[in-house]
């Protein structure tokens, strides 16, 4: 996968040399570039900014500098994400559709935002990270490609996998337990000690359902349930 960033803070993306995403540029799975669209600007003083038509607080990114760096690309037929609290929201879900592309080019927002016409023309995903405002597009980025990057084939380690991830099921993740089998007097629930692999998948589902109810009980509308797991469900609401 080759990934394209369009920011003016190149510096800020480190974290991407680092740990697995570091080492699938390492082994050549990922190309990341950083165009700094700041270089493309063809004013005097290299601004990329302006106020806004209609009056208002902040300065918007203005199009030309983010077109130019935009038609510099070579491309045939990338995604194009915006980074935006006004966007939909990232999920695994479009992590899921984004690993499967071989050219994302993110554009990472700053100020109050872009340039209307540089969402209208460039952009086929516009995407925010949750509901609160960051300085800048830049971390939503990084998160968004470390979530992607993960998900690409080889990227993590022969034994990991991502089908148990919370939210590929549609639930949050049960809880996990190595050595010591007693810490301080903190002990490992037996089931995973018995060696029964069938119950150990029941407690598993069990916990997962419970941790779902308790802390994110909307996903539970959108998660295919079985008949057990809804039994299960109705017990925990008496
Ligand atoms: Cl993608 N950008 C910014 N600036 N703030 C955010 C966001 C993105 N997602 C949530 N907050």
């Amino acid at each position: 996968m080759k990934i394209d960033v369009l920011t003016l803070f190149p510096e800020m993306f480190a974290p991407l040399d680092h740990s697995i995403v570091g080492r699938a540029r390492t082994l050549g799975q990922l190309e990341v570039n950083y165009i700094n669209f700041r270089d493309y600007s063809t004013n005097k003083h290299q601004k990329v900014d302006d106020y806004p038509y209609g009056g208002g607080a902040g300065m918007l990114l203005t199009p030309q500098p983010i077109f130019d760096a935009y038609d510099a690309i070579e491309k045939t037929r990338p995604r194009v994400i915006v980074t935006t609290p006004t966007g939909r929201p990232f999920t695994q879900r479009v992590a899921e559709e984004w690993a499967r592309e071989e050219h994302l080019i993110f554009l990472c927002g700053h100020y109050e935002g872009f340039d209307q016409r540089i969402h209208d023309e460039l952009a086929t995903d516009e995407v925010s990270i949750g509901d609160f405002v960051l300085t800048g597009g830049e971390l939503a980025a990084m998160v968004m490609i470390d979530a992607t990057v993960r998900l690409l084939p080889d990227v993590l380690g022969a034994q990991a996998s991502h089908e148990d991830d919370s939210f590929s099921t549609g639930l949050l993740e049960y809880p996990h337990y190595t050595r010591p089998a007693d810490f301080r007097g903190l002990k490992v629930p037996d089931v995973l000690l018995s060696g029964n692999h069938a119950k150990i998948e029941t407690w598993r589902r069990e916990q997962s359902l419970l941790r779902t109810h308790r802390r994110r009980p909307e996903l539970l509308e959108q998660a295919a349930l079985t008949e057990t797991d809804k039994k299960f469900l109705e017990s925990l609401r008496d």
